[in-house]
């Protein structure tokens, strides 16, 4: 699915029903057809770097353990003791003592690099049948794309990377993302359902009224368009022209942050016509979309934790050498970042509290909303709903 080209909506289209964004069955179908068999981002590789260190993730109510194992490679299981389900490692993230992931309930121990069962922490002599290898931590299938680890919890999926992105990942050639590093991490949850936040990323319909520190650095935001190509009668200008027309950044500002300068770290790799662009997005849905500035990338990702709930987690990319330079300071972008996403989350908290109202069925859809039409077109799809039928 291409959906970078301009895709104006010309039907009347209704957004979803409400219902949708707060009912518990509507949600366990999401999750059991969406997220439990689409590749999930977890994270960038480089926050995995030394060997026994690791990270949990919920994808709903289930618990992920991915770990970087003592030979360097990168294992996932599902975070439950096989004993009686205990929750084996109980932090976001750390370091493994050994080589071992012992459960804190009883003490069980399993092998960090196969997931077997290693020991039984019990003096009683074992049921006669036990057999130790029938109880190896249930593995969770792992694979990753320029140096981003995703997950899939169903053991029959099969890896395509023709098919990860909705919006393309060419975008992202020249950015040196597998050789980047993950300086900081953001988290916050926000009071919405999953789809809310995707909706309102697909949009800049409120770029101006919530987004006035973005839309005066990207002066295309104003007329609330998302591509230039969104124009009516748009036709290529050259690299020269008005910025409110191609999409870049206002006169004399680089990249994504507070003054809008990339002090002097500039990815080498990118060439003149990405740096005009201003910036470029990916999104492998449902879990992340993928942000690529002049001088660093962030990777968003999006985690359910309940029907009206939904967890946000943010890296910022650097490269080694901009990190090194002690002129750079990177809270110049990090801090832009978080005031936007922090007027994102307000936004899509209020969204979420005026859908419960009892004669709200279906919103619609305006023009510019052409990529939230493609999600809920890919949602119904996965959910095997027909498409343009109300429900
Ligand atoms: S539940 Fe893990 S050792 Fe008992
Ligand atoms: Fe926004």
């Amino acid at each position: 699915m291409n959906i970078n080209k301009s895709n104006h909506l010309t039907q009347l289209e209704k957004s979803l029903p409400a219902h949708w964004y707060f009912d518990e069955k509507f949600y366990n179908k999401e999750l059991s057809k969406i997220w439990s068999n689409n590749w999930i981002y977890v994270c960038h590789k480089s926050r995995l770097e030394k060997k026994l260190s690791y990270l949990t993730i919920s994808i709903g109510k289930q618990s992920i353990v991915i770990l970087n194992d003592t030979k360097g490679k990168i294992k996932a299981y599902f975070n439950t003791c096989r004993h009686r389900g205990s929750v084996l490692c109980n932090q976001s993230n750390g370091k493994l003592k050994s080589k071992l992931l012992v459960c804190p309930y009883h003490q069980w121990s399993y092998f960090a690099d196969t997931g077997e069962l290693f020991q039984i922490a019990s003096f009683s002599k074992l049921p006669k049948g036990f057999e130790k290898k029938k109880f190896s931590l249930f593995k969770v299938k792992v694979k990753e794309w320029r140096g981003c680890i995703f997950v899939n919890l169903d053991k029959n999926s099969k890896w395509n990377e023709e098919t990860l992105f909705q919006r393309n990942p060419d975008a992202f050639k020249n950015f040196p993302i597998e050789e980047m590093v993950v300086s900081d991490v953001w988290e916050k949850n926000i009071d919405c359902n999953w789809k809310s936040f995707w909706e309102n990323f697909n949009e800049c319909l409120h770029c101006p009224n919530v987004h006035p520190e973005l839309t005066s650095l990207v002066p295309m935001f104003s007329r609330r368009i998302i591509n230039p190509q969104d124009l009516p009668g748009w036709v290529p200008k050259s690299k020269e022209s008005d910025p409110r027309f191609s999409g870049g950044l206002k006169k004399g500002a680089e990249t994504w942050s507070e003054n809008g300068h990339a002090q002097g770290c500039k990815i080498n790799s990118l060439t003149e016509s990405d740096l005009l662009k201003g910036h470029v997005y990916a999104s492998s849905w449902p879990s992340i979309f993928i942000g690529g500035y002049a001088d660093h990338v962030r990777i968003v990702r999006v985690s359910p934790i309940e029907s009206e709930k939904v967890k946000i987690s943010a890296e910022w990319l650097f490269e080694k050498k901009t990190l090194k330079n002690k002129i750079y300071n990177k809270e110049n972008v990090i801090s832009f970042a978080c005031k936007i996403m922090e007027q994102d989350a307000k936004a899509c908290e209020l969204n979420q509290k005026g859908i419960h109202s009892i004669p709200y069925e279906n919103g619609v859809l305006m023009p510019e909303e052409y990529v939230i039409k493609s999600f809920h077109d890919w949602l119904r799809k996965k959910l095997q709903l027909e498409i343009g039928k109300s429900y």
